[in-house]
């Protein structure tokens, strides 16, 4: 064997002991450099080759290919070796495996009270109704005496009101400017009259707050729709048309409707309209008190004073209006018995409705 080829051999040998103590990549990579850079040991070595015999470099090349190809899987071995033992797992291993089947994405869906609103907003928009939104902050004499309720009125204890404060202010006390958050959808209907013109029939859903002990059938936060409807010659009788209509498509075909009294100060006259209960059908049971009816909204005709207050001249446009809770139908429509649940934000809860049905 020839001396270039001992000497090949030797460095393989030297090399592999110092391997063997690297102990970390970085001294895997210098040894590297030390054997295959450009004047690395092995590299000059090779060069020497030129030098060599003819005779003998074919069996000296072979022995130079040997020694790099044993160092060169030596090297690599190790730094899998240390690469594994830091933690870090080999690029090889990160290669994404494209035929594996894709994880599914968690789709989620509307809340069930979110889907009551949408139903209704399909519902009103069939019967002709555009949306009209407005804001959940509003003014006292927006929520209360554009709508006919003046200060002190004893109809104000219908709706126990949340007062936003100023800055550093008493939050018990009611602003100077007098914001509160809106106790109805009903201001919406001063908003809309005073941007549209006549006829207008809208509806204005949204989010509503009252200062409520909480209990299963009361919340301080809950949403409504509004119907506002506003032309030359509508009558109580347009009304009760449009709100039958609307329980039946609501509710079913077999759904049976009545229009009994009530009051509010914003309409005159005033009605609550009721459907057949949702639970026993009319015979009589718990959820209806034996009446066999339920209360599904209030209703009647606006106001003079309150198209006055919209800009609108009673003497030659009237109007009807309605107001629902829409918690109370998603409530009804589930059979969930605390209207907690809707505000509690508990998936297992929640999950329950994936269709929002
Ligand atoms: N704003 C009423 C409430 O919150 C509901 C209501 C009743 C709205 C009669 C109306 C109406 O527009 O005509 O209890």
């Amino acid at each position: 064997m020839s001396d270039l080829a001992d000497r090949l051999q030797q460095l393989q040998t030297d090399a592999l002991a110092e391997l063997a103590v690297a102990a970390d990549a970085q001294a895997v990579d210098s040894l590297r450099a030390s054997l295959f850079g450009r004047s690395g040991r092995l590299t000059v070595l090779v060069r020497g080759l030129a030098e060599e015999d003819p005779a003998e470099r074919p069996a000296t090349g072979k022995v130079a290919n040997a020694v790099r190809d044993a160092l060169e899987a030596a090297l690599t071995a190790r730094q899998a070796a240390i690469a594994e033992a830091e933690g870090a797992v080999p690029l090889s291993g990160e290669a994404s495996d494209m035929s594996a089947p894709g994880r599914p994405w968690r789709v989620g869906h509307l809340h069930p009270t979110m889907t009551v609103e949408r139903d209704l907003r399909e519902i009103f928009h069939a019967f002709g109704f555009e949306v009209f939104e407005g804001p959940e902050i509003e003014t006292d004499a927006m929520n209360f005496e554009a709508l006919n309720i003046p200060p002190d009125h004893p109809s104000r204890d219908l709706w126990d009101t949340l007062y936003v404060a100023e800055a550093g202010g008493d939050p018990r006390q009611p602003a100077a400017d007098g914001t509160i958050l809106r106790t109805h959808t009903s201001p919406v209907q001063i908003r809309a009259m005073r941007a549209l013109t006549p006829p207008i029939r809208v509806i204005t859903p949204g989010r509503c707050f009252r200062y409520e002990a909480v209990d299963a059938s009361h919340g301080f936060e809950f949403f409504q729709v509004e119907g506002l409807v506003v032309d030359r010659d509508t009558s109580l009788a347009d009304l009760k048309g449009m709100l039958e209509e609307f329980a039946r498509a609501l509710y079913g075909e077999a759904t049976r409707t009545r229009f009994r009294p009530g009051y509010y100060p914003f309409t005159e006259p005033s009605v609550a309209f009721d459907v057949s209960c949702l639970v026993c059908g009319g015979s009589g049971c718990a959820a209806c008190g034996r009446s066999g009816w339920m209360t599904i909204l209030g209703a009647g005709m606006v106001h003079p004073a309150v198209l006055r207050a919209g800009g609108i001249d009673p003497e030659e446009f009237q109007g009807y209006a309605f107001g629902m809770g829409l918690d109370r139908i998603t409530l009804l429509r589930h059979g969930i018995p605390d209207l907690r649940l809707l505000m509690s934000a508990d998936m297992r809860f929640l999950e329950q409705f994936p269709a929002g049905r």
